[in-house]
């Protein structure tokens, strides 16, 4: 049986060529509903807009023509002044984590969150304000999908920022949303810990909370495709300059661990503690002092300003 990968319906736009066959679920049944060779028209988007159609299916070995597909449908929407281009990315890595999730062993998911995170590099090099519109865009995620976007983009200014190589700036957008993968090795019962404040942590949540960059990074450890600076970056995600992270106390982080790390823990705060990001990194201006090095502190305040965050 033909294996199938989810797509996300806003990612698709008018007039460009698929190059795959799409598909959509008709009870248990996957139906062939556009050819590869076609494309799909503003009114057919239209009326699966208005159906709440949102997902749709492609065969997994067109995983490849599909990004081709993305590229072009990026290109397209980065040259429009309305926010498509933030749907064409929301979209295209809100698929690929939920294809990661469902399936982590699978390299068709891994290198589509890849080109995922790619798109949103180019998109931010491209189109001034559109961090802004991804963070305000979309919803209709689950919320550690929106998380994990989010902290990716935010992760990616802030590395662009302190000038990062662009291939660190590759790996730490993937970090960005791949970081919290270790969550679904763990019982679901202890899934809240993620929004939940650390200050209502038992010793019990702590130790399992404690466990979750291991986890994601042995998850992917033995996967030849996944490049090992991610591994690394997983699994140094919660982890302070000052010891005090977790789960192994390393001090050892450079700067692309230290922008994840920051970011995450910022970003924690704001999404789930739904903390008023202002407020929020002045506490970290006092608070958090000696966890990361205080140029990189600095230089994310003027950029959370940059970006109208704060
Ligand atoms: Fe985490």
């Amino acid at each position: 049986m033909e294996n199938f990968v989810t797509i996300r319906t806003k990612t698709l736009k008018p007039e460009i060529r698929l190059g795959f066959n799409v598909y959509i679920k008709v009870g248990k049944r996957n139906l062939l509903y556009t050819r590869a060779e076609d494309d799909f028209d503003e009114e057919r988007l239209k009326s699966l807009n208005e159906k709440k159609v949102k997902k749709l299916y492609i065969p997994s070995n067109d995983e490849e023509n599909y990004q081709d597909y993305l590229q072009r449908c990026l290109d397209w929407a980065l040259s429009r002044t309305d926010d498509s281009g933030a749907e064409v990315i929301t979209g295209a890595c809100a698929s690929s984590i939920e294809n990661f999730y469902d399936d982590p062993t699978s390299q068709a998911s891994y290198k589509a969150a890849e080109g995922a995170a790619k798109g949103i590099i180019k998109a931010l090099s491209k189109k001034e304000g559109i961090l802004k519109e991804i963070f305000d865009g979309g919803g209709e995620e689950e919320v550690h999908i929106k998380y994990a976007i989010n902290v990716s983009t935010l992760c990616v200014k802030l590395g662009e920022t302190i000038s990062l190589s662009q291939s660190e700036i590759e790996v730490l957008s993937l970090a960005g949303l791949l970081h919290d993968i270790g969550r679904i090795k763990m019982p679901i019962e202890t899934h809240h810990l993620f929004e939940t404040d650390y200050e209502k942590f038992t010793n019990e949540d702590w130790k399992s909370y404690k466990d979750h960059p291991r986890l994601g990074a042995e998850m992917m450890q033995d996967k030849e495709y996944a490049s090992r600076d991610l591994i690394q970056l997983i699994l140094l995600h919660e982890e302070k300059l000052s010891g005090e992270g977790f789960p192994n106390k390393t001090r050892d982080l450079d700067s692309k661990a230290q922008v994840l790390s920051l970011v995450c823990a910022f970003y924690r705060e704001v999404f789930f503690l739904k903390k008023e990001p202002g407020e929020v990194i002045k506490d970290f201006m006092m608070n958090q002092i000696g966890n990361y090095e205080l140029e990189l502190m600095k230089t994310f305040k003027k950029v959370l300003k940059q970006v109208q965050l704060t």
